[in-house]
């Protein structure tokens, strides 16, 4: 079943946001979902996953620690579940490397910002070495923290800028920054799971189009 990666080169542009997410939906949607956690930082899925089980009315999402070389992990997990979501270290790394060798789709989440964007051109090329081993793979990248002020213009000129790089085309969805993404972290929730249903909205939005891609 699909193994979908989510990675970028950078810290803190929305991996974990991204994984917790969309599991959160796709459980939702009745699939059985697996996250393999990959970054060993304080604030990573798999405490997500445990904190999720102080409540009893949300459903399981089951998620799994593993680093270094996870390709084997992947291939055995792969056939348990219906989904398995990959939340890749802040950094270039083995665990994304070697997970590029057997996703299914990578998400790179990008802020609109000028240092997250510049990462794009060397995703490009990484992803192309990747599909020599794994040709099935596909990359997209998601605008992530975009500014809600109507003024914002970052949102226009990445969207420009990535326009340029397509190996790695953008996903039409964004998310945009809301509190709701931060506080229902720690709360084991998805925003799918909270009242907010402008996050909610896109969050659904943006697991339609990852379900398109695979
Ligand atoms: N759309 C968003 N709106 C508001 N805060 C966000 C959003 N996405 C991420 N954040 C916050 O930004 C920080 C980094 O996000 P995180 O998902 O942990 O990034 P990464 O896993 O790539 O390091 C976290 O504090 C998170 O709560
Ligand atoms: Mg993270």
């Amino acid at each position: 079943m699909p193994v979908i990666l989510v990675a970028s080169q950078k810290g803190g542009t929305g991996k974990t946001t991204t994984t917790v997410n969309v599991a959160a939906e796709l459980s939702r949607l009745g699939h059985d979902v697996l996250i393999v956690d990959c970054d060993k930082s304080v604030q990573s899925a798999s405490t997500w996953a445990q904190d999720r089980t102080q409540d009893d009315s949300l459903p399981r999402i089951h998620a799994v620690q593993k680093t270094g070389n996870v390709r084997e992990t992947l291939i055995d997990l792969r056939g348990r579940y219906d989904y398995v979501i990959v939340d890749a270290p802040g950094h270039d790394s083995q665990e994304m490397r070697t997970a590029m060798t057997v996703a299914d789709l990578m998400v790179i989440p990008v802020r609109p910002s000028q240092l997250d964007l510049d990462t794009i051109p060397g995703m490009a090329e990484l992803v192309q070495v990747a599909q020599d081993m794994n040709p099935k793979l596909k990359a997209v990248a998601l605008l992530t923290q975009v500014p809600t002020y109507s003024s914002a213009t970052e949102e226009d000129e990445a969207k420009d800028f990535m326009l340029d790089f397509p190996q790695i085309p953008r996903i039409d969805g964004a998310l945009k920054i809301r509190k709701a993404y931060r506080d229902s972290i720690p709360a084991g929730r998805g925003v799918i799971e909270t009242a907010n249903t402008s996050a909610k909205a896109e969050v659904q939005v943006l697991v339609k189009e990852i379900q398109a891609w695979l």
